[in-house]
């Protein structure tokens, strides 16, 4: 399957439309190609966002309207052309060819093909009793992006760089939705290895007696909840011979959260699987970063781990250490993404310079309490990078909301006994105090970002029954990373 722009031999014909009040004299184009008379056959189609039409012309090209709706952006457009692709999936054999003769419409080939390409994932890799229907992204049909002379190279470029970002995305999301049993720490370092390999940048595996030795205190001190599937710190290194700027990238990699000792309840637990999303994020912003050889240098690094119970595991009321050197008062085993973070960040900002510092993390319930599903909270100490965090997922279409930093809300996080506690007494403002327990670890970074991203990594569709992976993080770390380039 390839992505070409001049075939003219397709079986499928997609036009892609907005819904506009002048729609029949956008029509009128293609339509007049295709030899096509029937007007009134229109009469009723607005093209609202998924709303399709469809016809067989008279040389026998299936062609089938999609409505985009009013909103001219990529991320709704993907959204629209993904959840069409999703349902014709499986009908589709042969060649397809995608309309962006409309000059307007030529603009969003990004989109569209970020789209077209995402449909390809789906749940049930598990699955024995396989669907016998071969999709047509196993068959060797072509994707053929139908462009004007005067768009063709920016339609070819932009409909490439969507089908990177696709696929990136879902390697991204089949970590998050993969059960835990079938991503241990090592598994996913293994995966990330292995794409380090691919395509140019390096990966190093810090096992649990290497920690031990770096002095990774707090990742190992959760790790110890589960003897036989050991923390792994895993550390990612790409760079450019022209890159000005270094982005320094951490993601909260627990593969498992049970809530340690101070165990969950049973109901929902099953998605807990998902306490991974802030690794998944970072991975994949850097494997598209290599893809696109985006001139910047990036050190990422993910500390993962389960949080499991084990009569080594940590108990409320522990004090541990960290890689900072700062004692930690552990009051809840349930929070125990921050004391991963803590060890990640310092070891970021102890051994790198970076120019900005940003952390992704499924942190706390209460960051959906506050914003629900709908955006990221954002803290940071740095107003420049935040507002360009915000408007880069406001491009992408992964919405972020900022909270505050004020100090009066670290004042929450002292402890009697150690340096710090790892949870507030007051049940509130659980996603901010979080953030200023991370706070503690930076060692004044001045351009530090964190991204509880709880309510958006992981979430009902309309594909499926149960919550999956959403991809959150992939395309706005990308975006932000273009931004600093
Ligand atoms: N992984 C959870 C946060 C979470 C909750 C992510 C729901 C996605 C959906 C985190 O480790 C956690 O358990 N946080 C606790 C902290 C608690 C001890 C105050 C929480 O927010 O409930
Ligand atoms: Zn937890
Ligand atoms: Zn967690």
């Amino acid at each position: 399957m390839t992505t070409t722009n001049s075939k003219t031999d397709f079986q499928y014909l997609i036009i892609p439309v907005f819904e506009s009040d002048n729609l029949k004299s956008k029509l009128e184009k293609p339509l007049q190609a295709l030899n096509f008379s029937k007007w009134s056959y229109f009469d009723n189609f607005k093209a609202a966002q998924k709303e399709t039409i469809f016809w067989i012309s008279a040389i026998g090209v299936k062609v089938y309207f999609v409505g985009l709706g009013k909103k001219k952006n990529n991320s709704e457009v993907s959204k629209t052309m993904r959840s069409f692709f999703y349902k014709m999936k499986n009908d589709f054999t042969g060649n397809i060819g995608i309309y962006l003769r409309d000059k307007e419409m030529s603009e969003f080939a990004f989109g569209i093909s970020n789209g077209i390409y995402l449909s390809e994932y789906s749940l049930g890799a598990q699955k024995t009793t396989l669907n016998k229907k071969t999709s047509w992204f196993q068959t060797k049909g072509e994707l053929n992006f139908l462009a004007n002379k005067e768009n063709e190279k920016s339609v070819a470029i932009d409909a490439k760089k969507g089908q990177k970002l696709a696929e990136t995305q879902m390697k991204s999301m089949g970590m998050v939705d993969a059960p835990a049993n079938y991503k241990t720490p090592q598994n996913i370092a293994d995966i990330i290895t292995e794409s380090g390999k691919r395509y140019g940048y390096k990966v190093s595996v810090f096992d649990e007696i290497e920690c031990e030795k770096r002095g990774l205190k707090a990742l190992l001190a959760v790790g110890k909840g589960s003897i036989e599937n050991p923390a792994r710190f895993i550390l990612m290194e790409y760079s450019h011979a022209e890159a000005t700027k270094t982005v320094g990238l951490v993601g909260k990699g627990v593969t498992f959260d049970t809530g340690g000792v101070s165990l969950k309840p049973g109901d929902n637990m099953n998605y807990m699987k998902s306490d991974m999303g802030g690794a998944a994020a970072v991975f994949g912003a850097i494997e598209m970063a290599a893809k696109l050889n985006l001139k910047v240098n990036i050190v990422a690094a993910i500390p993962a781990t389960e949080n499991c119970i084990d009569s080594l595991a940590i108990k409320p009321g522990d004090v541990i250490g960290s890689y900072s050197g700062k004692t930690i008062e552990v009051i809840n085993t349930d929070a125990e993404g921050r004391l991963i973070l803590a060890d990640g960040l310092a070891y970021i900002r102890k051994n790198y310079t970076t120019d900005i510092l940003i952390d992704l993390a499924t942190l706390t319930g209460n960051c959906i309490q506050a914003l629900g599903y709908e955006a990221a909270a954002l803290l940071s100490n740095n107003d420049s990078l935040a507002e360009s965090i915000i408007s880069a997922g406001t491009t992408t279409g992964e919405k972020t909301w900022r909270m505050p930093l004020w100090e009066a809300y670290g004042d929450m996080m002292k402890s009697d006994v150690a340096d710090i506690k790892n949870l507030s007494t007051a049940p509130l403002a659980g996603a901010i105090t979080a953030a200023k327990f991370l706070e503690e670890f930076i060692d004044g970074h001045e351009a530090w970002a964190h991204l509880d991203i709880a309510g958006v990594a992981f979430g009902q569709n309309e594909n499926n029954t149960m919550k999956s992976a959403t991809g959150y993080g992939v395309g706005l770390l990308v975006e932000v990373l273009e931004r600093v380039c």
